[in-house]
């Protein structure tokens, strides 16, 4: 088990290039299902990928990858429907090749996804809009048995009662190759679906996105024998690295980055005290001598606040001069992390989905656990700047989803090793 050792006081500063983004490149792995030969640019080398890639070998696929090209190409030698309980552990959104195993053969078995440490992952969003696309579902001792009777699903009209991300790229990839138009209203809004959208109407989709979060499919026949795209730039990561300079009194750069899909994000940053300019496709961000709270920051489905930013910023506002508030609307156990931050000297109460943050001086450093990804992520920039040298263990978490998130901000700065 590997662990991370963190020096704190040392300035996190210079340039970054931010890697694909993993929120992307899953769902849009489970759609290359729906191709022959896939070539996915900007795709990151995280863990939650090559699981990702080990699903697709199953369902009869080759991968391989070079540099952050990654390549699925069909290869017709096994067929298999279903997705073993083990793969369905390995990642927790692997549900979403649920839509995708439909579209293409009708049929499926999967295993429910397991809980998380976010609390329990419930899939019933998408399980009544598959069914309402013509699946025949029974749930089996914990399995799902899947069938399209008429061999084609056939388009309707949703209603989500919640904007899930989840279960609105199950829709797409259920819905393009559906007899007839599906119209999805209350559909999530985040840019990873807009990227999966991107690649499915590059493949020969018609997916139209509107403002108003509804999304219109008009199902086709068939899609293209082979497409290449291009993974947009991970938003959260862009963040979290931002966070670590923020908290650090550093000078950071993020490119290759999209700030549009940061524009929730940035504010905060700016009412704790940082200078932030974006360019094109560049954040530059000054932290300052002295940090200042964030009023409150509400998580919302997107255009809002992230809930995947909210524990690297509550890590940022554990120094800032005052009482920062924070109020989890998206996830109802999304602070684990909290426990960890207080063993560093932080204060902080939790009430329900409200966490109350009052700045201390400074942090000390402790043995720290991470207690899942972006929880993970957020004890690192606090150890960054915590007096001492503080110990991570569980460091698997947080390669899920940040690429070579040791080497980065050793490149940036900190003092920072891996134990083998
Ligand atoms: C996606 O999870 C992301 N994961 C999450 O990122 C992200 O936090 C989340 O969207 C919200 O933005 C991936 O894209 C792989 P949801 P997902 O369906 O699809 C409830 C990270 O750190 N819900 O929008 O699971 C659910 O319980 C991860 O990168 C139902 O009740 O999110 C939750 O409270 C963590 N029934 C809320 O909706 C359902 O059928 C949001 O879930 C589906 C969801």
């Amino acid at each position: 088990m590997s662990n991370y050792f963190i020096e704190g006081g040392h300035r996190i500063g210079g340039e970054l290039a931010v890697h694909g983004a993993k929120n992307a490149a899953l769902p849009i792995l489970a759609a290359t299902l729906l191709c022959e030969n896939s070539i996915l640019h900007n795709c990151p080398s995280l863990s939650d990928v090559e699981a990702a890639c080990h699903i697709l070998e199953y369902l009869g696929c080759d991968t391989s990858r070079q540099g952050d090209t990654v390549s699925v190409r069909w290869n017709g030698a096994q067929i298999h429907h279903n997705i073993p309980d083990s793969l369905m552990r390995e990642m927790r959104s692997s549900v979403v090749f649920l839509g995708a195993i439909l579209s293409r053969w009708g049929e499926a078995r999967v295993s429910f996804p397991g809980g998380c440490e976010l609390g329990p992952r419930p899939i019933d969003i998408h399980l009544a809009a598959l069914r309402k696309l013509g699946v025949w579902i029974e749930e089996d001792h914990g399995y799902l048995n899947c069938r399209v009777p008429d061999g084609r699903m056939q388009g309707c009209e949703l209603i989500l009662p919640f904007p899930s991300v989840g279960a609105t790229e199950n829709i797409l990839l259920a819905a393009c190759l559906a007899k007839g138009e599906t119209v999805v209203r209350n559909a999530a809004r985040e840019p990873e679906i807009s990227d999966l959208a991107g690649f499915l109407n590059a493949c020969g989709a018609k997916i139209e996105i509107r403002p108003d979060s509804t999304i219109v499919i008009e199902g086709v026949d068939s899609l293209a024998r082979q497409v290449e795209y291009t993974v947009i730039p991970d938003r959260i990561a862009a963040a979290t690295y931002l966070c670590a300079a923020a908290i650090t009194q550093g000078e950071l750069t993020v490119t290759h980055c999209e700030p549009a899909h940061l524009a929730a994000i940035l504010p905060h940053f700016e009412e704790m005290g940082c200078r932030v300019i974006t360019e094109e496709d560049k954040i530059h961000l000054q932290g300052p001598g002295q940090l200042l709270p964030v009023r409150s920051v509400r998580t919302m489905p997107y255009p809002g606040f992230p809930t995947d930013a909210q524990s690297p910023l509550m890590a940022v506002s554990t120094i800032a001069q005052g009482t920062s508030i924070f109020i989890e609307n998206i996830f109802e156990n999304r602070y684990k992390h909290v426990s960890e931050l207080m063993r560093m000297g932080a204060s902080i109460k939790v009430e329900g989905r409200v966490a109350i943050v009052e700045g201390v001086p400074a942090l000390h450093s402790a043995t720290l656990q991470c207690t899942d990804l972006r929880g993970g992520a957020a004890i690192s920039i606090a150890a960054l700047a915590a007096q001492g040298v503080s110990e991570i263990t569980d460091i698997k978490h947080i390669q899920r989803g940040y690429e070579n998130f040791d080497k980065n901000l050793s490149r940036l700065g900190a003092k920072i090793t891996r134990s083998r």
